[in-house]
Parts: C-alpha cells; sequence; structure tokens
C-alpha cells in the first residue's frame, strides 16, 4: 500500500520520497526492484525514479522533514484480542514528531480503529500539524489501476482546511472527494470491508443452500446480481474470504463495536460462515477421497493449484488455501502444490506456511498420480488446463473440486473426471 501511493502519487506529479525501516529493501527498491506481485507497479516505479519525482529513504524522520504532506502507510495487524495493533503507527508518529516542518499535513491511511486519528495527534504533540485520516481502498493485484481510478476518495478531518489541502493532492485523479469528521472516515474503512465480506459469506451460504436444494449458484448470482440494487460484484462463491485486510477488519470491527457496548451479531455470523467455507472445502476433498468426515486420510494424494489468498498476487496471508492445506496434512494427507508466484525464489522455500507441501513445478506435475486436485485459487491460466492430460497424468476415479467455479463441469466430466465446485449440482 505504501509503495503503490508512493508510487502513484509521483506519477501524478508529487515529489515523493517514500521510506522504510528496512535498508535491504530501500536498497532494491533503489534499483527498482520490486518486492511483490503486483501488476503495473514495476512501471511506474521505473518511470517516476527515472524522472526523479520518486526516491527512496531509510527511515521515517529523514524522509519526513522537508515534507508538506506525510502518509503514514504502516501495518496494523491483529493483536491477541482481535483488535488492531497500533504499535507500527504509533512507531512511525514518534520517529517523525520532532522531524516535521511547521505545518505539515500528517495523513493516515493505515486501517485503524475509530478514535486512532487523536492517539496520533497524542504521539506528535504538535499543535501545528494537523492530522487527517484518509481510508485506502486498494485491492492487491490491482493496486494501482485501483488508486488512479478510485470510486471516491475519503477524507476525515476536524479542520476542513486540512481536509480540503488534502483533497488537492489528489485532485489529479478528479475523482469523487468525500470530506468527514475522523471517526466517519475510520469507520467507513471498517464498514466498506465488513460489507464486502458480508456479501461473500451471503454468497457462500446460498451456495451451501443450492446443494442442498440441487440449485445452481450460477444461476441464482445471475438472477439476483441483475438486480440494480444487489449488484454482480463480489458475488463470486469460493473457498471463503482470505488475505490481509477482510480476516482482520472483520474482527476488529467485531472489537470495535464491543468496547463501545454493540453487540455487532451480524458481523459475527459473517465471520462464522467464512470459517465453515473453509472447512466445508475440506469436506469437499474428504468426500472425493471416499473417507467421513474426521479421523485420518493415510496417505492420499492431494493436488493443490494455487496457494495464494486469490490470484493477481503472491500473498499468502490468512489464505483458505493454506487453511486446507494445513487441515489435509494434519489428517496425514499428502499435498502437492503447485502456484505460479509461489517457491520459486528464496522468498517461497524458506517460508514456514509452506511446511509439509511438496512444491510442483506446473500444474500438470501438481496432479500427476493425484485422486484429488483442488482448484483453490483462480489463476486464469488453471481455466486453460488441458483436461484430457489432467485426466491421463492423475489416478483412476479423480475428482476436481473447483473450489473457485472456474472450470466448466461439462469438459471436467467429458474429459473422465469427477468434478464438485461451489454451489453447483
Ligand atoms: C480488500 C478490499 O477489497 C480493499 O478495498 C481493501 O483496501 C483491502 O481489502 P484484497 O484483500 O486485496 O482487498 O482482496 P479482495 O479482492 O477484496 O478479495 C478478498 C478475499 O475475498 C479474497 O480471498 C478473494 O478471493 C475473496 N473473494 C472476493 C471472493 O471469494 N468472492 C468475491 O466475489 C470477491
Amino acid at each position: 500500500m505504501g509503495l503503490t501511493t508512493a508510487a502513484c502519487l509521483a506519477h501524478l506529479g508529487h515529489r515523493v520520497v517514500c521510506a522504510d525501516l528496512d535498508e535491504a529493501r530501500v536498497a532494491a527498491l533503489r534499483r527498482g526492484e520490486i518486492p511483490i506481485v503486483e501488476a503495473g507497479l514495476a512501471e511506474i516505479v521505473a518511470s517516476t525514479l527515472a524522472n526523479g519525482t520518486l526516491t527512496f529513504e531509510v527511515g521515517a524522520a529523514k524522509a519526513a522533514a522537508d515534507a508538506d504532506v506525510v502518509f503514514l502507510c504502516v501495518p496494523t495487524p491483529q493483536g491477541p484480542d482481535g483488535g488492531a495493533d497500533l504499535r507500527y503507527i504509533e512507531g512511525a508518529a514518534a520517529e517523525i514528531a520532532a522531524a516535521l516542518r511547521p505545518g505539515a499535513l500528517v495523513v493516515n491511511k493505515s486501517t485503524v480503529p475509530v478514535g486512532s486519528t487523536r492517539a496520533v495527534e497524542d504521539v506528535l504533540h504538535r499543535p501545528d500539524v494537523a492530522v487527517v485520516s484518509n481510508p485506502e481502498f486498494l485491492r492487491e493485484g490491482t493496486a494501482v489501476t485501483d488508486f488512479l481510478n478510485p470510486d471516491r476518495v475519503v477524507i476525515g478531518a476536524d479542520d476542513h482546511a486540512a481536509g480540503e489541502r488534502l483533497a488537492d493532492v489528489y485532485a489529479p485523479l478528479r475523482s469523487a472527494v468525500l470530506i468527514t469528521d475522523p471517526a466517519s472516515a475510520e469507520t467507513i474503512k471498517y464498514a466498506a470491508n465488513g460489507f464486502l465480506a458480508m456479501k461473500i459469506s451471503f454468497v457462500n451460504a446460498i451456495a451451501a443452500m443450492c446443494e442442498a436444494v440441487g440449485a445452481n449458484v450460477d444461476d441464482v448470482v445471475e438472477g439476483i446480481g441483475s438486480d440494480e440494487r444487489i449488484g454482480r460484484s463480489f458475488l463470486k462463491p469460493g473457498p471463503g474470504w482470505g488475505g490481509s485486510c477482510f480476516p482482520k477488519d472483520s474482527k476488529a470491527l467485531v472489537k470495535i463495536a464491543a468496547d463501545y457496548g454493540y453487540d455487532f451479531t451480524m458481523m459475527k455470523g459473517v465471520i462464522d460462515v467464512n470459517e465453515e467455507q473453509r472447512r466445508r472445502m475440506v469436506g469437499k476433498v474428504r468426500t472425493a477421497l471416499g473417507f467421513g468426515p474426521g479421523g485420518g486420510l493415510r496417505g492420499a494424494l492431494v493436488a493443490v493449484l494455487g496457494l495464494t489468498f486469490k490470484a493477481g498476487t503472491d500473498d499468502l496471508r490468512d489464505s483458505p488455501s493454506l487453511t486446507m492445506v494445513r487441515s489435509l496434512l494434519a489428517s496425514g494427507a499428502k499435498v502437492r502444490a503447485f502456484d505460479p508466484t509461489v517457491g520459486l525464489g528464496a522468498e517461497g522455500t524458506k517460508n514456514a506456511s509452506l511446511d509439509g507441501i511438496e512444491l510442483a513445478a506446473d500444474a500438470i506435475a501438481a496432479a500427476r498420480g493425484g485422486r484429488v486436485l483442488v482448484i483453490a485459487t483462480e489463476w486464469p491460466e488453471f481455466a486453460k488446463l488441458d483436461l484430457d492430460e489432467v485426466a491421463a497424468v492423475m489416478a483412476d476415479d479423480a475428482v476436481i473440486v473447483d473450489a473457485r467455479n472456474l472450470l466448466d463441469p461439462a469438459a471436467v466430466r467429458a474429459a473422465g473426471l469427477r468434478y464438485d465446485g461451489v454451489g453447483r449440482p
């Protein structure tokens, strides 16, 4: 989020100094090396480095010293009680406090509990510096286009003039800008992520119902999605939502509500459905292998295509695929997996969350000898698999568990494989 924001602001014509604590990372960025898979980011970093609008610095204080506007883009991981852990944002604020020039604007882009804009003000102790909240809505994999084409820019400011100053920074985007008080802006971020998670949990619950009653979720989504009030987006059934935002933000929303005396039972249900959906995927694999619920899987070989939490990223954080894989491994199954972005470099092979998984060089190598093949991430290349080749390398009577409804069930069956999707008859 920080790198995308920095490079895109430079692309808009601002002079941007992007800071990180990690010296090796800063050195790599100065060479134009991008540490994550993110479409279009390498190009925009290269062009802004080349024209001198983007530079990199070790340490926040140095970067902040000459700045008119300072964006805080630090992680807010989940703390032990489900709430957001504010140590990085408070640390960053403390680091820049003395360095800020008079009248600078500090912008918090990190997702923080309601009231945190004030907490940043308290740490800064700089009455001459305005602090505003500016939640981000970037998705991994499409972060650059999301930044450059926002549906809206949300700014939370006690001082309207400070909000307008930040709106000017975004002016080249010609986007709608909503200036609110800080508590509303902070709530907008959680409410947006909570609502989107709710849509996915809803469709996953409907998919479970479709399986029970013999309906087809594809048709149901088409039927409800064409109602303008509902819309088609974020209604793709799958193995449950994951990633670095929805899981932690949905729990934080429940926690913030509870802290203020509101029992957010609906959001708890959204989270429960998601956990159940992840278990349902494991159940599908068990059924496909001919085992009932619980008990060992005695060395059965399961092939898994896709390990990241969604396509278009190399991010494994809270990936539904990994939840499923860990459960299968714990039951004694062998898992051979392929993901186009995982395990290729040193980063992947030393990632502890991949322990126990045999990584294959391609999809066919993963499938070889397997009794079940799971499509766990919707990488477009999996939709183009040669299903005859898959059937030829897999064990007899093999099953494809399509946790993303990526394949055409008729084509899978025509290749001599069995098929089980999500909410499809
Ligand atoms: C999300 C928000 O979309 C973004 O606005 C916010 O800034 C950060 O969190 P991201 O985590 O990158 O972005 O992923 P997103 O594309 O929203 O998907 C989240 C999860 O939901 C993934 O696991 C994805 O596979 C799943 N999903 C999404 C579905 O299962 N079905 C859908 O229809 C959409």
